[in-house]
């Protein structure tokens, strides 16, 4: 039949796809690990069922976001009731660890308060499936869907009401879980959350004043994104000390934030697209990685945000620095970087104005490609200049994939390239000393996006969303990793 005529066809070209790998599973440290990722909001569904309530990002769904977006996650994948499914394809795969975030309004619906029995019987299932596979769960507490009772509250992470909750929060998921759950995860991508849901707009809660995409009004995009990113390093501070007291000694485990990390480089050789660059890795990296690192925020930020940018007391400063055990890193996209002073002389400034930089697409012709481009160097490049600046703590590349349009073919060339490339280049990177100590696939299977919804897809498995089963399918480079994986004892 045309279909095993076609797997033949495809295990034919995945075995000359690796034959010409250089490397190997086996050429890795034995303990890198290897996995791929999701988040609850996009693949659990499952939303209005025992007990959760909506977390902004339903209500951001919900909204429609002015026809840009589509749908909505209220089944997404549904691995709430299919998770044990997911499993199994995972162990086949040879995964060795699942990235995945809990959903804090289906744990503890109104943010604080009673915790949801169904919710917390969900993911201790969750968490033994994985264990009882071998596959070590590594858990972010907090992947930009938080309680709407919260934010109706008090503004969630505006406020610094948020740091209680949030450790409190994280104190249920340690005790209940963490005999389990070895790598916590506080915050997913702080940079871009701040960003997104409090400046430009396109991430929930939608809190903005100056975008000029969307219509955003309720917010302030000039002093927003700086109160959000102070509180989420300060709610993360609190969670991990809370952690090192009571639970770091007897759990074992290790606490970590995430950042997005874009490759960034100069538009031109000229001094001042150079400097601009410096100050961008400030503005996106440095923002969170300073205070992470010395309890405070570069002195470019400083000096161009000015009294906008909060400050840490003596002793929070002390509480910040030093509190991750590793850094977590998704990486997908390459930008130019431009000088731009002239925004310094705006009288209402956003984070972009602030860094006196424009960003342009990397593609030669000026214009953003739909797939990402493939340069393992530029990832070198930002974790040994973050290694430079930042000390050489444990990295875990926890997002890292290809981007296709969800229609496209399940022989996902591009796909495959891309994690050939990236995972051949991060060998070249721990041989040259870099310190990561893992790599996951975003995402494990399709799932459904922030950005137009179920359009874009990221997934080695591909989901038959239209099909009430929600069938999953292998894509060539879900076939491609576990032929990877799976070659690990070869020669053992
Ligand atoms: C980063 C986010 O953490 C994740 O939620 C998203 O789906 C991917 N990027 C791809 O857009």
């Amino acid at each position: 039949s045309f279909a095993v005529m076609h797997l033949s066809v495809a295990a034919v070209l995945i075995s000359l796809v690796s034959f010409a790998n250089a490397f190997t599973r086996n050429d890795f440290p034995p303990n890198f690990l290897f996995g791929a990722g999701t988040s609850a909001y996009q693949v659990e569904g499952a939303a209005n069922e025992d007990g959760r309530k909506p977390s902004i990002w339903d209500t951001f769904a919900y909204a429609g976001n002015a026809g840009q977006f589509e749908g909505n996650g209220d089944i997404a994948c549904d691995q709430y009731h299919k998770y044990k499914d997911d499993v199994k394809l995972m162990a086949k795969m040879g995964l060795d660890a699942y990235r995945f975030s809990i959903s804090w309004s289906r744990l503890i619906p109104d943010g604080k308060g009673p915790i949801n029995p169904k919710g917390l019987q969900y993911y201790n299932n969750l968490i033994n499936e994985l264990t009882s596979q071998g596959i070590q769960p590594h858990v972010t507490l907090h992947h930009w869907d938080l309680p709407q009772a919260l934010e109706d509250e008090y503004l969630g992470w505006v406020s610094r009401r948020i740091i209680k909750d949030f450790t409190a929060y994280a104190d249920v998921c340690f005790k209940e879980f963490g005999d389990r759950v070895k790598y916590w995860t506080t915050v997913n991508e702080g940079n871009g959350g701040a960003i997104a849901g409090y400046g430009s707009g396109f991430l929930p809660p939608q809190r903005c004043s100056l975008s000029s995409i969307y219509n955003c009004s309720k917010g302030n995009s000039s002093t927003e994104p700086y109160l959000a990113a102070h509180h989420m390093l300060l709610a993360h501070a609190s969670a991990a000390r809370l952690y090192r007291k009571k639970y770091q000694v007897k759990q074992q485990g290790f606490i970590g934030f995430n950042l997005i990390v874009f490759g960034l480089i100069p538009l031109t050789n000229t001094r001042e697209d150079i400097i601009a660059t410096q100050r961008a890795k400030d503005f996106y990296i440095g923002w969170f990685m300073n205070p992470l690192t010395f309890g405070e925020y570069p002195s470019t930020m400083k000096k161009n945000v000015g009294s906008r940018l909060p400050f840490f007391t003596s002793r929070e400063s002390n509480l910040v620095k030093g509190s991750i055990d590793f850094l977590g890193v998704n990486f997908y996209n390459t930008f130019y970087i431009k000088d731009n002073p002239g925004s310094l002389q705006k009288k209402n400034r956003d984070h972009m104005a602030d860094m006196a930089a424009e960003i342009k697409p990397y593609s030669g012709n000026g214009t953003y490609t739909y797939e990402f481009p493939v340069i393992p160097w530029i990832l070198q490049g930002m974790l040994q200049l973050m290694k430079n600046d930042f000390g050489n703590f444990p990295i875990y590349l926890h997002e890292i994939g290809q981007q296709t349009r969800r229609n496209s073919s399940l022989d996902d060339w591009s796909r495959v390239k891309y994690m050939h490339e990236y995972i051949g280049g991060v060998l070249d990177m721990l041989r040259s000393g870099l310190n990561i100590r893992g790599y996951f696939v975003w995402a494990f299977l399709d799932v459904f996006e922030l950005l137009n919804g179920l359009e874009r897809s990221f997934g080695l498995y591909y989901v038959h969303f239209e099909d009430p089963s929600l069938r999953r399918q292998p894509k060539l480079s879900a076939a491609w990793y576990s032929n990877f994986l799976n070659n690990k004892s070869i020669d053992s």
